[in-house]
């Protein structure tokens, strides 16, 4: 029987109502459109847990409607066992990625963590996925944006591991 290597990725953000909330359920999206979602297991987290059980805000929910993309996540803090769960974990931003590192319990947790914009091609200008909670709807906007264009490549990534893995 074959057996199919499952990709579990985490996108971790501050609140979890905005930024990875959004990479999920984008990320869903683009995996389902490019054929790979029977081998991706896709979660968020925040680094603070004062959001935990509320759903996304209406705001993000609303923009990424727009684009024909629905969020139904329920916000959780992220935990140490998260590292043991997953095989990448994508912080948007450096004090996520700060905070995700001092929480990764040992040397190949930490070789888990990314930041989302190593997989960013066609925003150069960008080093971190901006927290839009204190900003208009462009600053929503610019996040699903981004998140795109970081979607696509990661999509591209875990395509070509599949292909290459069935050779
Ligand atoms: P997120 O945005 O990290 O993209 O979910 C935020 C959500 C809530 C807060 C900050 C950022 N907050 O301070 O409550």
């Amino acid at each position: 029987m074959e057996t199919k290597k499952i990709t579990r990725i985490l996108f971790v953000c501050l609140g979890n109502i905005c930024r990875s909330p959004a990479a999920e359920a984008m990320f869903r999206c683009v995996a389902e459109r490019e054929g790979i979602s029977d081998i991706l297991l896709i979660d968020s987290a925040g680094t603070y847990g004062g959001h935990s059980g509320e759903l996304s805000d209406p705001r993000m929910r609303r923009a990424a409607a727009a684009r024909g993309i629905e969020m139904t996540h329920r916000a959780r803090q992220v935990r140490e066992e998260d590292f043991g769960k997953f095989d990448m974990v994508i912080a948007m931003d450096d004090n996520n990625y700060e905070a995700l590192f001092r929480l990764a319990p040992d040397r190949a947790a930490q070789q888990k963590i990314y930041r989302f914009r190593e997989f960013l091609r066609h925003n150069p200008d960008w080093s971190y996925i901006p927290d839009p909670y204190y900003e208009g709807h462009e600053g929503f906007e610019l996040v699903l944006d981004l998140l795109e264009d970081g979607c696509a490549t990661l999509a591209e990534i875990i395509s070509k591991e599949k292909g290459s893995s069935e050779v």
